[in-house]
């Protein structure tokens, strides 16, 4: 077996353990749960109560957009300067006192009874959606499920026209290609990253013009109008909102749907579970889901000051990742942690992290997953997976799945 410093170097990290990172994981939390690796120069942290002491210990900044900069080539720092900018507003990459003021505001249009509403559309649009699966022939549900629905979704909650969607869908992919890369495969998607940002941000500030002169029942006529003790979003705060809102409301909801139906393919007896009792058990499937594969890998930092954290000593600027996906299998919080076990009395995981930065999509994220759950098992009985070749994104942000392929037939 790799020493534990070549095992976490970040070819090793990012591609051959892409199919299966836990067994690294579990070999980091028990042989050094602090871990500095070298080669990408910042700490990993496996354990869950590591994890959960260090996402509200306010030691760790969240501001890290040098972490981008320094990623780069000097002479490309420039030519990116927009992309940059735009992504210092970004809310997940805030500190308070802007953090603070920006959630407030970002709240307001976040009600409860807002998300509350989209329940019977997002229902009409999953049936739509599993009505166009075909039986008796090879579906990614990738492709046709997974990914169509939280996009609808978010484009709807925020108020793109359908005739847009894709473009919008394509162009926030670009910028979520630079933002998860991480490490040296940033530079080969900056520039790509900051022309399509280019072109959102227009796109989204001819639709925001529109909102100020007819406001309606939308996200973003909300976010136009939110005020909080006498304080609006600026204008880049605003297009800084929308495109981080649009990116992560999608992406990672279409993962934690992916994901949750490959494990429940993947264990006959907890899908048999589900479809035998669906109204008390999906709940559990939902939550189950998101900690056996969490969508989201990781939350990073960066230290404020110099400290000693789980044992050893940061230094000041020094990057440090919080490794959800490890912290959800750590076996003194969840016993059996590989298993997937949809009755499992989770006390808390960590999937929307924790702390000041908790998702705020997290009850549409578990609504639009248990809709789809429950739909797919009363709509499509005898789905199954049609391969076990199953590929991975290379990237260790999040856990995403290429593609899911499945077959339906009308009998068992
Ligand atoms: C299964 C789906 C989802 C997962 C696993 C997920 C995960 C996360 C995690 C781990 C964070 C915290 C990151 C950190 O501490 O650095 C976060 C933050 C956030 N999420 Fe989600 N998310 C999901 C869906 C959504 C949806 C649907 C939306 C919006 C429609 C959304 C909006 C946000 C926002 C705005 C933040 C930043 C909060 C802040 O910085 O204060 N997420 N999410």
């Amino acid at each position: 077996m790799l020493p534990l410093t070549e095992s976490t170097d970040y070819r090793a990290f990012c591609e051959e353990r892409l199919g299966n990172p836990y067994p690294l994981f579990d070999r980091l939390r028990s042989e050094d749960p602090v871990h500095w690796c070298e080669p990408m120069k910042l700490w990993l942290v496996t354990g869950y109560d590591d994890c959960f002491t260090g996402l509200k210990d306010e030691r760790f900044s969240s501001d890290r957009t040098d972490m981008y900069v320094q990623a780069l080539p000097i002479e490309m720092r420039q030519r990116v300067q927009p992309l940059l900018d735009h992504v210092s507003k970004w809310i997940q990459l805030t500190d308070e006192p802007d953090h603070t003021r920006l959630r407030k505001l970002v709240i307001l249009a976040f009600t409860p009874k807002m998300i509350q509403q989209l329940k019977p559309r997002i229902e009409v649009l999953v049936d739509g959606l599993l009505d166009g699966v075909a039986v008796g022939e090879p579906t990614d549900l990738v492709a046709t499920f997974c990914g169509p629905l939280p996009a609808t979704v978010i484009c709807e909650m925020l108020g793109i026209p359908v005739a847009e969607r894709d473009a919008f869908r394509l162009m926030t992919e670009r910028v979520m290609h630079f933002s998860t890369a991480g490490g040296p495969r940033l530079k080969n998607h900056a520039e790509d990253a900051a022309e399509a940002l280019k072109g959102l941000i227009d796109m989204f500030e001819r639709l925001i013009a529109e909102r100020r002169v007819a406001p309606c029942e939308d996200l973003l006529s909300a976010l136009v109008r939110a005020e909080a003790d006498g304080e609006r979003l600026s204008n880049e705060e605003l297009h800084a909102m929308c495109v981080f809102v649009f990116l992560a409301g999608h992406e990672t909801t279409t993962n934690g749907i992916a994901s949750g139906i490959l494990a429940l393919l993947q264990h006959p007896d907890q899908l048999a579970e589900l479809k035998a009792n669906v109204d008390g058990t999906v709940r559990g499937a939902v939550e189950e889901a998101l900690r056996y594969e969490s969508p989201v890998t990781r939350a990073v930092r960066k230290a404020r000051v110099d400290f000693e954290f789980g044992g050893k000593a940061i230094k000041q600027g020094q990057l440090v990742v919080f490794l959800l996906g490890a912290a959800n299998r750590d076996p003194k919080q969840f016993p059996e942690p590989a298993k997937f076990d949809i009755r499992r009395e989770i006390k808390r995981h960590l999937a929307f992290g924790y702390g000041s930065h908790f998702c705020l999509g997290a009850v549409l994220a578990r609504m639009e997953m248990e809709i789809a759950f429950r739909s797919l098992v009363r709509r499509l009985p005898n789905v199954k997976l049609a391969s076990n070749d199953l590929a991975w994104k290379p990237t260790m942000g999040i856990r995403a799945l290429v593609k899911l392929p499945v077959s339906v037939s009308e009998s068992p």
